[in-house]
């Protein structure tokens, strides 16, 4: 274990908290504590119980209390000294960028929300938003809150199937996209692949597209409209819709353990607490800050993190389309320099690879205004976080390394940047209100040093509140395992300082730089092509990534595994859902190796793939194949 690090002098007396106070204050009343929060919102009608447990696992928060999150992330900065300041920050993948104020953001925002308005949107309508990292997505997400509109961000490096089956277990009746967008200076042509999904969606009624390239598109008038030409005639103002605290906000798919992947949802005041709360705390939020999360507003992460939590304290936020090596590997530390950027928030995939990129990178680059830096996503690496605290933050800037989920919505563990010490390769202690614990198969707490399952013990408000269309799956999910108490999928150990230790899934998902993927959902497709009878995924640890994605394959009789084979099959997964998906290796097997039950078994493939001794194969079915399998692997590894 590496020894703990204190936060700068300079930082704790700044910062907004370098006391124990809001830990201590959520010790003596959670409820209170939490309650005292909401009242940092705007509501248009006060709630009557912070927290409603009679129907758990259905909890409810902030019952009986009314609000508008567009509301309290625009209307009353507006109307408040914060009008003119820089709200959203956007820079383009090449050419110039723009900036919105608050005044200006808003005034795009109330034009959005009447022309969905004018398309018959309304309240509860779903509305998919596949869209690269431009305003318009953003604008697109408050327009739909504001009206009442449940919205679901896709993350457009899905690929047209994957969006068609979100659309159709969504019922989305309408598809917001763009014509065009670009990764690494090419064109990617999102239209296309909306129109291949919306083509097997029969519940959408309408897509409609942004204009930002300049290539000619002939569009279907039937159910094709561009933005830009609803936009005339359009009342400047739209009128909040007063939701329910416990209306749904938004719906964002995950990867769950079986095929299909889980919609997770979530609702107005709760999520809006704790995203506004975490953000302000976590991140020490100050006045003059600009932040910058890298994430994707695809992920929960862009969602929380870009637009909700900071927008609701009225902080300015960065929302960057491109890469962080295009045109060069300094492109992050550019736009730090360009910003003056002085929070920033990435993930440890993008800390190692600018660690194997080399130290030259952000030295020419001037990063003096960074105060605060964040990781999330997957645990980081002691060396990882070393090289991100010199490199980056020449030792003046407190890390959090923040551990959350889609689930969660949320922050849920961390240090306090003023207040805890740091241990490079922990998260922290749990966020105040947050109740975590780490237990054994049982349930049982296990002391501090121990293996077990991370689960958290009482509801907090930006928890999701159901899995979209399928209760069933909600509660077996998450909460029957532990009877009760939420299920996280992840390992974790505390320590004596009730630091969390995460240690990775427990259950059958990936973490591929950041991106959860279900194992079940990758064979499944695998299955589906012509060659493959069996497949099994694992993830196989990975210097950059985490993990990366191998396939073990058996193939239909008479056909022989091949490069070229396995390349369609790498270019077939990338097809269906997406190149976050594609595996690193394909390997063909002539058998899997199974236990008596018939149940694949995981680990030893996962030994394999690593090139690691064996652990035990006593319950194998066929032990013989296991070695067959490894000689083979190790021969195509060659
Ligand atoms: O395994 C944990 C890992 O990411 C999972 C959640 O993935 P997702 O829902 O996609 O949300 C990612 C962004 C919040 C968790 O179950 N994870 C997330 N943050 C950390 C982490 N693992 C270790 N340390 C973290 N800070």
């Amino acid at each position: 274990m590496s020894a703990a690090i204190q936060p700068s002098e300079q930082f704790r007396q700044k910062a907004l908290l370098n006391n124990d106070r809001l830990h201590l204050s959520a010790q003596k009343d959670r409820l209170g504590f939490w309650e005292q929060m909401a009242g940092e919102l705007e509501w248009f009608k006060t709630w009557n119980k912070v927290l409603d447990e009679e129907n758990a696992p259905y909890y409810r928060w902030f019952d009986g209390g009314k609000l508008n999150v567009s509301y309290n992330c625009l209307d009353r900065h507006v109307n408040s000294p914060r009008r003119n300041k820089a709200a959203l920050i956007f820079e383009p993948e090449n050419g110039t960028g723009a900036t919105y104020t608050y005044y200006q953001l808003y005034r795009k925002v109330n034009y959005f929300a009447n022309v969905l308005k004018k398309m018959g949107i309304g309240k509860g309508a779903r509305v998919v938003i596949y869209m690269p990292m431009i305003p318009e997505a953003v604008i697109a997400m408050l327009a739909c809150v504001r009206i009442g509109s449940v919205h679901s961000v896709v993350f457009s490096g899905f690929s047209a199937g994957a969006l068609e089956t979100r659309l159709n277990d969504l019922q989305a009746s309408l598809l917001i996209t763009v014509d065009e967008a670009y990764r690494r200076g090419k064109y990617i042509p999102l239209m296309e692949n909306a129109r291949a999904a919306v083509d097997n969606c029969k519940c959408v009624e309408k897509t409609m597209l942004i204009k930002r390239g300049s290539r000619e598109i002939e569009l279907n008038k039937k159910n094709e409209l561009w933005y830009h030409e609803l936009e005339n005639d359009i009342p400047l103002y739209c009128q909040p819709e007063a939701m329910e605290a416990e209306d749904p906000l938004f719906i964002l798919y995950s990867s769950g353990t079986t095929g299909r992947p889980k919609g997770i949802l979530h609702t107005t005041g709760g999520y809006l607490v704790g995203v506004h709360t975490t953000f302000k705390y976590v991140f020490d939020c100050r006045e003059e800050d600009i932040f910058w999360s890298t994430a994707d507003i695809g992920w929960i992460t862009g969602q929380s993190y870009i637009v909700y939590g900071p927008l609701s304290n009225g902080a300015t936020s960065v929302l960057f389309e491109g890469t962080p090596d295009y045109p060069q590997k300094d492109r992050f530390w550019e736009i730090i320099e360009k910003y003056g950027v002085t929070i920033f928030y990435t993930a440890p995939t993008a800390i190692s690879t600018f660690m194997r990129w080399g130290d030259k990178w952000a030295e020419k680059r001037d990063l003096s205004t960074l105060r605060l830096l964040g990781s999330v996503g997957e645990p980081i690496k002691p060396e990882a976080w070393s090289w991100y605290y010199l490199h980056i933050g020449k030792e003046r800037c407190p890390i959090v390394d923040t551990w959350w989920q889609t689930e969660t919505g949320m922050i849920m563990i961390s240090t306090l940047p003023g207040v805890d010490k740091m241990k490079p390769g922990s998260a922290g202690r749990a966020f105040p209100g947050v109740c975590v614990e780490v237990v054994d198969e049982k349930g049982i707490p296990l002391p501090a040093g121990e293996n077990g399952y991370l689960v958290i013990t009482t509801p907090w408000p930006a928890m999701l509140r159901i899995l979209f269309n399928d209760p069933e799956r909600y509660e077996s999910t998450y909460w029957q395992k532990f009877c009760g108490k939420f299920y996280t999928g992840d390992g974790a150990r505390s320590d004596e300082d009730g630091y969390i230790w995460i240690l990775g899934r427990v259950d059958d998902v990936i973490n591929v730089s950041g991106h959860r993927l279900g194992t079940a959902e990758i064979e499944g497709d695998l299955v589906e092509h012509q060659a493959v009878v069996e497949a099994a995924v694992i993830g196989k640890d990975h210097q950059i990534k985490g993990q990366a994605v191998s396939a073990f394959v058996t193939l239909k009789e008479g056909v022989d595994g091949s490069e070229e084979l396995a390349e369609e099959l790498k270019r077939y997964i990338t097809q269906k859902i997406g190149a976050i998906a594609r595996p690193d290796d394909i390997f063909f097997a002539t058998e899997l190796p199974r236990t008596r039950s018939g149940k694949i078994m995981r680990r030893l493939l996962r030994d394999i793939a690593e090139g690691r001794a064996m652990g035990d194969t006593s319950t194998l079915l066929n032990p013989e194949e296991i070695e067959t399998l490894r000689e083979q692997y190790a021969d195509e590894s060659k």
